[in-house]
């Protein structure tokens, strides 16, 4: 539904060689679909981002909207492509001396909604984001997660076919990061609306998205099912990324002083069923000591993680061969230690 095809951009920096935010990025958002992208500040996400509604011109590459190259756009074919594309952002950008009821029904003014339509609609989608008892309030009387409903319910007002989201939960506490998130899921599966987000934090992208892309630099260094980057992260900024979701980092004295085999283990799917642990108790008389571990479910997939230390009272062949059954047994496993 959106392709975007080897999009750079570039911003003049005076006399020095301009810098470029973004460098050769090509991707395809599906209809339907929760497409995430994730990168740290500064990676040119939100420049990326705002190429898909030309909020942004792209220095080099064509930005595809249902087979329509919209880079060429300009005037009123614009204005109107960009209608079928609503946006909401970080710090919620409501208008501050209008009521909420205002603040929705400008934007379908503005794309020439009668008197009579509005009337009807702006209750109907406060309905739907849960704000129905707040039409006559100011934002400044709102909570930041009821600020962030007001623009979402001005987003979607004209109905548009994909949703832009800029670190929409980055201001928000934990709770009401999920309950928007939850929102926007469920205004993706009840309105078919394409989502594209953008977050500094797996978790966020991990809670609502089909598929990720990861920015660094200008970059996209990695895609996929947000499930496999999890699994097997390949770029060395990814695995950090995810490492620092799972939080397995152990306590620096309790490394110094170990003694056997510490190992990293990874389960997906089937395998976080099996009791492989406890086979290689049995089958080689190890002691498995397991130090960390946790079960992530992603899309409705399992995800484990366990960290456990190998030992054996006489013979270390044993762990040696118990360390290559788990790794037959298992997605990955990855030697910390010993
Ligand atoms: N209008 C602009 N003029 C000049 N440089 C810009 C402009 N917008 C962004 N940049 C630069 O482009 C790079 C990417 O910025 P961008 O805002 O896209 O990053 P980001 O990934 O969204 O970061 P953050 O997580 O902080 O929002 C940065 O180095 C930024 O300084
Ligand atoms: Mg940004």
């Amino acid at each position: 539904m959106i392709r975007l095809n080897h999009i750079s951009v570039e911003f003049p920096r005076g006399k020095q060689p301009s810098a470029r935010a973004v460098d050769d990025v090509s991707l395809h958002i599906k209809r339907g679909e929760v497409y995430g992208i994730v990168g740290a500040s500064g990676a040119g996400k939100s420049t990326l981002l705002r190429t898909i509604n030309l909020l942004q011109r792209p220095s080099s590459g064509e930005v595809i909207v249902n087979g329509v190259n919209v880079s060429s756009l300009t005037g009123g074919a614009l204005r109107h492509q960009r209608q079928k594309i609503g946006m909401i952002f970080q710090h919620f950008n409501l208008m501050h001396t209008r009521t909420v009821a205002a603040n929705v029904a400008f934007s379908l003014r503005a794309a020439g909604k009668s008197s009579a339509d509005i009337a009807r609609r702006v209750p109907e989608i406060l309905d739907l984001v849960g704000l129905a008892d707040k039409a006559a309030a100011y934002p400044a009387q709102l909570s930041g997660g009821q600020k962030q409903r007001v623009g979402i319910a001005r987003a979607i007002a004209n109905q548009p076919e994909v949703l832009l989201c800029d670190e929409p939960t980055s201001a928000l506490d934990l709770e009401t990061s999920a309950a928007i998130l939850a929102l926007l899921k469920e205004i993706n599966l009840r309105l078919g609306i394409t989502i594209v987000l953008i977050s500094h934090e797996m978790t966020v992208i991990k809670s609502i998205c089909d598929r990720v892309a990861v920015m660094t630099g200008g970059n996209m260094v990695e895609e996929g099912l947000v499930f496999d980057i999890f699994a097997a992260p390949q770029h060395e900024f990814t695995r950090q990324l995810v490492s620092h979701t799972f939080n397995l980092e152990l306590p620096p004295r309790l490394m110094q002083d170990l003694q056997g085999t510490l190992l990293k283990i990874l389960f997906v799917g089937a395998s976080a069923e099996q009791p492989v642990l406890s086979d290689v108790a049995t089958r080689y008389g190890v002691s498995v000591n397991i130090l960390h571990g946790k079960i992530e479910y992603i899309g409705q997939r399992a995800l484990g993680i366990l960290v456990a230390l190998l030992t054996h009272p006489r013979d270390p062949g044993q762990v040696a061969a118990a360390v290559a059954y788990i790794q037959e047994n298992t997605a990955r496993v990855e030697v910390l230690h010993g």
